[in-house]
């Protein structure tokens, strides 16, 4: 305890995903499933004197239920990525039927498993995750996760840039909230842990929201058309589930802003859409986890009025992501 499964294993986040899991000294056991490369990628990763034991498993003999067999957390890197000129939302088509098809085998095999979601769109995939496990009567919404991460990773490395010191980019701490993808990503600024400076300008702070909610834009550019974010997802992919590893074992006071359905915790979903102003399903906010996975949705405390008409815009491209993801399985409201 606990076994790790990365579905979508041999790819661009999901190898790095998949060491850093093994260099995880909670992991006791990794599976990895993909549907080209796994076993090399296993015996390569077997290799490394950790812990835990690797093994690689293709769709041919029921790998999938092999490897979900036992899973405590399963994190999903399955998908296409994007190309420049690509929004998340363009990653629909394919990504959907992908990750419907793991939610089934997750339901099926390892239905108390936590389930991470990075597949693109994730306001969209994380809801899709959901219908299918609602459609087989094991959903659990407080072990449900869009992985948000990289946007948290991002604002700290670029306020600390911004406070001229990148050595506090370890320890800024911003909430990042909303969802994953452009204008509903919305960066507190104003919450950072270490304050952006009274001087700093009303254009230097749209600059700095802007590229925190378009930064993935940066790499996919960079890349030229070989993908988006890899190296810099599995790293956050793997600080979250080492989160989440860490609370499964008992740790208490553990907090991460994570994409959660707001009917993981009632009470605190009901007091956030008081302070939001409007009805949704799913939002990312500060969420404290537990053993059994999200123990309390915390409220989003004081925002400014700029971040404010950041939620605002937000709001309603979240609905309609939301809206896609539980139509693609639960077909139009
Ligand atoms: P990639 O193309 O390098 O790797 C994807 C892997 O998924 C490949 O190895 C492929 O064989 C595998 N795969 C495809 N269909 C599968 C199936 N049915 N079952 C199991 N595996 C399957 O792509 P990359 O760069 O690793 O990105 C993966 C996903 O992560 C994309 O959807 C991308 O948009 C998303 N992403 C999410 C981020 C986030 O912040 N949540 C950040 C960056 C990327």
């Amino acid at each position: 305890m606990p076994k790790a499964v990365v579905l979508g294993a041999a790819g661009g986040i999901g190898q790095p995903l998949s060491l850093l899991l093994k260099a995880n000294p909670l992991v006791t056991e990794l599976g990895l499933y993909d549907i080209v490369n796994t076993p090399g990628v296993a015996a390569d990763l077997s290799h490394i004197n950790t812990q835990s034991k690797v093994n690689g498993f293709l769709p041919a003999d029921d790998g999938l239920e092999k490897a979900l067999t036992g899973a405590d957390v399963v994190v999903i890197p399955a998908g296409v990525p994007r190309k420049p000129g690509m929004t998340r939302d363009d990653l629909f088509k394919i990504n959907a039927g992908i990750v419907r098809d793991l939610a089934t085998g997750i339901a099926k095999t390892s239905p108390k498993a936590f389930i991470l979601v990075i597949s693109n769109p994730v306001n969209s995939t994380v809801p899709i995750v959901a219908e299918v496990l609602k459609k087989h009567g094991v959903f659990d919404p407080k072990r449900l996760f869009g992985v948000t991460t990289l946007d948290v990773v991002r604002a700290s490395t670029f306020v600390a840039e911004k406070l001229g010191d990148p050595s506090l980019a370890a320890s800024v701490t911003v909430p990042v909230i909303g969802g994953h993808s452009g204008v509903t990503i919305v960066p507190l600024l104003s919450q950072s842990s270490h304050p952006l400076p009274d001087s700093f300008a009303t254009s230097e702070l749209e600059a700095l929201t802007f590229r925190v909610q378009f930064g993935g834009d940066e790499v996919v550019k960079a890349k030229d058309g070989a993908g988006s974010a890899t190296l810099s997802m599995a790293f956050a992919g793997a600080e979250f589930a080492a989160k989440i590893l860490r609370a499964i074992k008992g740790e208490s006071g553990i907090t991460a802003p994570t994409y959660v359905n707001l009917t993981s915790d009632p009470s605190g979903a009901e007091a956030l859409k008081k302070e939001l102003g409007k009805e949704i399903d799913y939002f990312s906010s500060v969420v404290e986890l537990g053993s059994n996975g999200v123990s309390k949705i915390l409220p989003l405390g004081k925002v400014t009025d700029y971040e404010r008409g950041l939620i605002n815009a937000a709001l309603p491209e979240l609905a309609s992501n939301i809206d896609k993801g539980v139509s693609f399985i639960a077909g139009p409201k």
